[in-house]
């Protein structure tokens, strides 16, 4: 059977400024609406609204007395203004689903890590992904959403990573887009962050992230672009470190010459919680401070308000920065609230572990030890916490189940950066997996002494370990190994057992000293509520694996830009300097410049069926439009997610992923897939002119499986181009 599928997720529409979709359903303008209100407000009201309170005392229970006793503990609440039908914001983190806040029954759908949503490389469940964080926002009348974290992973040691969603500015900015319009669409506000750069945790406040302007807007600024372009966010918001010796929060360059005034975004600038350091940020393009009690002074109550009575600040910049503010309660349409209908949790549990099930990468496969035969065998279940639950990673992202933690496991503490906990998430992956292999005899060992553990894995037919690494915001890993001698237990095992498993849950990919002898090694990341059901799911074939990695996995950090932490080696507190010297040759691209080979490949990932690629042919040369067919030749049902690569633009080697597409087939099937590039990926930026340009002469396209694994490739012939934005 034939199938066209017209592919759209490499064409960015050049209509970049069309208002959202809630805006156009509401037939409203709401650039006139936020001109008008603002005209009408008070200097009192207008200051009232730039600056969000922090609900909880930072590291206290105590409540900010400001904030109405009805508001729960959300990360920021800004004052309404009833005479005009302004509402008070209640900003809530949503990154991986609805934050935590208060009562015992403040849980939410937790849903997988956001390198999972990553893997799936698929915007159309990003988008409802998106839904369901605005529907469960909207049932707790938050109407701001802080998700959207799609800064690019530049190191893999990033504590942080597991919330973003890849290494490319392609796939970030089409799945952070998607996740953007899915909660806008339930009306309310949703928010891409961190502009910009904010690749470490490590010494985070004190890092000043040196970059060449120009590979910055060919990589992380890339990323927040095309995610702007196709889902017009409401608000973004600042970075905690320095870029090119400004803050972020405060800097010129990048908030108001590049975002705003460059790439034309109409929303409003929010700061991160504690990133802010003088009113004068204002004039720099940040439009409010947020969590504003914690820092130093409260910049834009106080001091903005009387720099601006001094006549230090113009009335149009505070008028603009409460019209940006107004535009996006109008266009997302958050005056306009009704009733919200009671979340279907049902439904959010089946989206978690479509998430999961999609997400999930098989790395490795050998002799096609997976998927695990049914039948009556022995199987030894090893580590990682497989009897309770499957890991989350912790910060402002982490959330609490509808089913609740089922175990909380404390791990750091630090006297300023405070303390990581580690939660697990039920049901258990020793249960699923006791599920869908009923008659096998499964057994368990914590993995505690490498003498049990090895014990068992002698008398088992098949051994499958869970091995882990906790992750979490504020902190960075060391290195690429697996904590508490995880590494050890693996090889122990491996040298009694050769037939073995391992499912890794981490938020960034590890070394793996015993890949060799591992006959299978899945990635399974942070998996959500539903992730142990997915886990036993791929493991035994009811579901067929489908995600792709959407991060390079390094043999070692010597391979990458930064073999040593930026931070890691000066006391917290010190300012450092940190040049990004790979400027926009990030993941994948650092690999095919310096012509190293990592472990597994940005796009990697095995399936249970096999794929066949052929006809692959420029359809239109002008829109930069490919197509090429993709046969299903294995004998079940499977996904596949081709992926077409720029390798050489009119004689200079420049490798960029151009688009993807995740195609369903049936065995015997074939579709004919149609990728349409973004010219700014065949293009330099030139920062003196502020536009895009792309050289006359022969451009090579390569289809394939990932960016390791090209494998046809066609020359296309372009003319000179020059664009702007
Ligand atoms: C994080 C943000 C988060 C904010 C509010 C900050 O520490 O960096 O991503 O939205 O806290 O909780």
């Amino acid at each position: 059977m034939h199938q066209e599928i017209l592919a759209n997720t490499g064409e960015v529409s050049t209509a970049v400024l069309m208002p959202s979709s809630s805006s156009v359903a509401a037939g409203r303008d709401p650039d006139a609406l936020a001109r008008d209100t603002e005209a009408r407000m008070t200097d009192d009201e207008r200051f009232s609204m730039l600056y969000s309170l922090m609900v909880r005392v930072f590291g206290t229970s105590a409540r900010e007395p400001r904030v109405p006793a009805d508001v729960p503990a959300v990360a920021g609440y800004v004052k309404g203004v009833p005479r005009l039908g302004i509402p008070p914001l209640k900003l809530a983190d949503a990154s991986l689903g609805l934050r935590h806040t208060d009562g015992p029954d403040d849980c939410a759908t937790a849903l997988p890590a956001g390198l999972a949503i990553g893997a799936t490389f698929n915007p159309s469940l990003a988008r409802t992904i998106g839904n369901l964080i605005g529907k469960e926002a909207r049932a707790r009348d938050f109407n701001v959403a802080l998700g959207g974290g799609i800064n690019l992973v530049r190191d893999v040691r990033n504590g942080r990573n597991f919330e973003y969603i890849s290494e490319d500015p392609l796939l970030s900015g089409l799945i952070g887009a998607e996740i953007v319009s899915g909660t806008q669409e339930e009306g309310v506000i949703a928010v891409l962050k961190h502009v910009s750069l904010n690749a470490s945790e490590t010494n985070k406040f004190f890092l000043d992230a040196i970059i060449d302007p120009a590979a910055h807007r060919e990589s992380d600024l890339l990323a927040f672009q095309i995610a702007i372009e196709k889902s017009q966010p409401g608000a973004l918001m600042g970075a905690y470190n320095l870029v090119n010796g400004a803050y972020a929060c405060g800097n010129r360059a990048i908030l108001q010459e590049t975002i705003k005034d460059a790439m034309g975004f109409k929303g409003w600038v929010m700061s991160d919680w504690l990133a802010v350091y003088g009113w004068e940020f204002a004039l720099s393009g940040l439009d409010q401070h947020a969590g504003a009690q914690l820092d130093k002074q409260e910049w834009f109550n106080g001091p903005l308000r009387q720099a601006y009575e001094q006549g230090k600040v113009p009335k149009e910049r505070i008028s603009d920065m409460v019209r940006r503010m107004l535009r996006s309660y109008y266009a997302i349409g958050i005056d306009q609230q009704r009733a919200a209908a009671p979340v279907d949790f049902a439904a959010h549990n089946a989206v978690a572990l479509q998430a999961a099930r999609e997400g999930i990468v098989l790395l490795k496969n050998e002799g096609q030890a997976l998927p695990l035969a049914a039948g009556r065998q022995r199987i030894a279940i090893i580590g990682g916490y497989a009897q309770t639950g499957v890991l989350s990673g912790d910060g402002s992202s982490q959330v609490m189940p509808t089913s609740g933690y089922a175990a909380q496991v404390p791990l750091r503490s630090h006297p300023l950066l405070g303390t990581t906990v580690m939660r697990l998430f039920g049901s258990s992956p020793l249960a699923a997996l006791r599920k869908q292999l009923p008659e096998a005899i499964i057994e368990f060992d914590c993995g505690a002494h490498i003498a049990d553990a090895v014990a068992m894995a002698k008398r088992a037919d098949i051994v499958v370990m869970f091995a882990y690494r906790h992750e979490a915001e504020r902190f960075d890993s060391p290195d690429m190994t697996l904590p508490f001698g995880q590494d050890a237990l693996i090889e122990a095992v491996a040298n009694e057992n050769r037939n073995l498993i391992v499912v890794l849950q981490t938020g960034n990919p590890v070394a793996m000293p015993w890949r060799d002898k591992a006959r299978a090694i899945v990635q399974a990341w942070f998996p959500g509520q539903l992730g142990a059901q997915a886990i036993a799911e791929v493991l035994t074939g009811k579901i067929n694996p489908s995600g792709r990695l959407p991060i390079s996995f390094p043999f070692d950090v010597g391979q990458t830009p930064h073999p040593t932490l930026p931070g890691s080696d000066v006391e917290l507190g010190t300012p450092i300097k940190v040049h990004y010297h790979e400027g926009a040759e990030v993941g994948y691209r650092w690999f095919a410049k310096t012509g190293r080979q990592p472990l597994f490949g940005f796009g990697h990932g095995l399936s249970y069926a096999t794929f066949a690629y052929r006809d692959l042919e420029v359809v239109d040369a002008e829109s930069l439009t490919v197509a090429f067919t993709v046969t299903n030749t294995g004998a079940r049902q499977g996904d596949d997610v081709p992926q077409v690569y720029l390798t050489d633009a009119a004689g200079d080697w420049r490798m960029r992923l151009l688009g993807f597409e995740r195609v369903s087939l049936r065995p015997g099937e074939s579709a004919r897939v149609r990728i349409t590039a973004d010219p700014r990926l065949l293009a330099c930026f030139q920062s003196e002119l502020g536009c895009w340009r792309m050289e006359a002469g022969q451009y090579r396209i390569a289809l394939g499986r990932s960016a390791q694994d090209l494998e046809l490739s066609i020359e296309l012939c372009l003319e000179e181009r020059e664009f702007g934005r």
